[in-house]
């Protein structure tokens, strides 16, 4: 079956001829501020001519063209994640909260998790997992730069483990692997690899997903299943199937620019013919019963480095600020990493340098030297000697040493510019 014969299950002719249009269009690209870095007063200072998102907050659209975000000193810096518009809608829509505990289960990159992380103001805890070590490593890259402290990595199998989390999250994010119809504009390579037998594929691997995902949530949490497919078979059937298995109920939503199968509430599609992105396929579900919030277990005892926990995993120190069980997991970070023990010093690290808001001794760079340290050399600045954490217009770069004569370059080799 071919691509848009294959939509017809739930789309007219003329809305499929306008999706067909819709995808020979450019694609959009989208940014979301970090609030914890950079106001959006600031952003659109700096980048006046984006858009406002339709729906979500703190995020723009903007024309690649014009403003080349991901190559911007404020990018290096942490102020934003690039992330496609409708791709910010899911956690937008879950609404995490403060202090809640989520699993994100197939997060990597890590869009929906800095999302989630951005919205619960830094608490709480998200694990965010993926399937694939490297992938899960690229979460790492995007928490550090971003400087989020509220955050597990984990590289697990849940199929294996997750009868030793029932009923523990809050919040859940199933963001499934599809066959990405929604990747079509941005990749030629998507469309020419997609076929009816990988869509059928994809289908029972969301179906084994959904279902253990729900048996994890809690009762009166939220979950918010998502895919970047235009298949009904990965969206709607997949929910149709965990409403038949489980007590499951759907979250209705009625926002205008998404499109519903006959209206029906299971879900709904933010097509590229009808919204600035390039498409994903939205359902919110609800575990019925009374939701109980686990108690805030913030005190006002934190340790040296202003963490609650502190671990030690070698020579390395890590700290968050919520106990959990985390004894099946495969860890990849816990928490924020600190920095290096030796000869009961520390060499901080460049993820807690982003995360900390004060440092005793402070340094604030000029255009010149924000340069020269991203290309990886030493500040020829006489400056006392300690420890300093590094700003550019207030801003975290790093924290490093001087040692009277100079500041010595920190920064992790792979960030190092030419
Ligand atoms: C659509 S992408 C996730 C995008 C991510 N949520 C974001 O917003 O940046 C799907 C991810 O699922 C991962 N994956 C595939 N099968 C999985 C499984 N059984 N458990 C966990 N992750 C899985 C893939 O490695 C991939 O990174």
């Amino acid at each position: 079956m071919n691509f848009y014969e294959h939509l017809k299950s739930y789309l007219n002719d003329e809305q499929i001829d306008k999706l067909k249009a819709s995808l020979s269009e450019e694609n959009k690209h989208g940014v979301l501020v970090n609030t914890k870095k950079m106001s959006d007063e600031m952003f659109l200072s700096l980048f006046p001519h984006v858009e406002k998102h339709p729906i979500v907050k703190h995020a723009y659209i903007f024309d690649k063209r014009e403003y080349e975000l991901g190559k911007s000193i404020y990018h290096a810096l942490g102020c934003f994640y690039i992330q496609e518009p409708s791709a910010m809608v899911p956690a937008y829509l879950l609404n995490a909260q403060e202090g809640d505990i989520v699993l994100d289960l197939c997060a990597a990159p890590g869009g929906k998790t800095i999302q989630t992380s951005l919205l619960m103001n830094d608490s709480g805890l998200i694990v965010a997992n993926d399937l694939s070590k490297s992938r899960a490593f690229s979460i790492i890259e995007n928490e550090e730069r971003l400087g989020l402290g509220n955050i597990i990595v984990t590289n697990n199998d849940f199929s294996k483990i997750y009868k030793n989390y029932l009923s523990t999250f809050d919040k859940i994010i199933l963001d499934a692997p599809c066959s990405g119809s929604g990747m079509f504009r941005k990749e030629d390579k998507m469309m020419q690899d997609w076929s009816y037998n990988k869509v059928l594929k994809f289908a029972e691997i969301q179906k084994e997903l959904i279902l253990y995902a729900y048996e994890m949530l809690k009762p009166g949490g939220t979950m918010c299943y998502s895919t970047c497919s235009f298949s009904l078979e990965e969206d709607e059937d997949v929910i149709e199937y965990l409403l038949e298995k489980t007590d499951a109920e759907i979250v209705k939503s009625d926002h205008q620019l998404f499109f519903r199968k006959d209206n029906n509430p299971l879900g709904f599609h933010l097509l590229p013919s009808l919204f600035p992105g390039e498409g994903h396929y939205i359902c919110l579900i609800r575990k019925p019963g009374v939701f109980i919030k686990a108690p805030n277990s913030k005190t006002n005892k934190t340790g040296k480095y202003g963490f609650q926990f502190e671990y030690k995993f070698g020579n390395y120190l890590f700290g968050n600020n919520v106990s959990f069980n985390t004894k099946h997991l495969n860890i990849v970070r816990l928490g924020v990493k600190i920095g290096e023990i030796f000869n009961n010093d520390i060499k901080y690290d460049y993820h807690y340098a982003h995360y900390i808001q004060k440092f005793s001794k402070k340094y604030e760079l000029n255009d010149a030297q924000v340069k020269t340290y991203f290309t990886g050399n030493v500040l020829n600045v006489p400056i006392d000697k300690g420890t300093y954490l590094l700003t550019y217009k207030g801003i975290s770069v790093d924290i490093t040493k001087s040692d009277g004569r100079m500041i010595k370059n920190s920064l992790p080799k792979g960030l190092r510019t030419k």
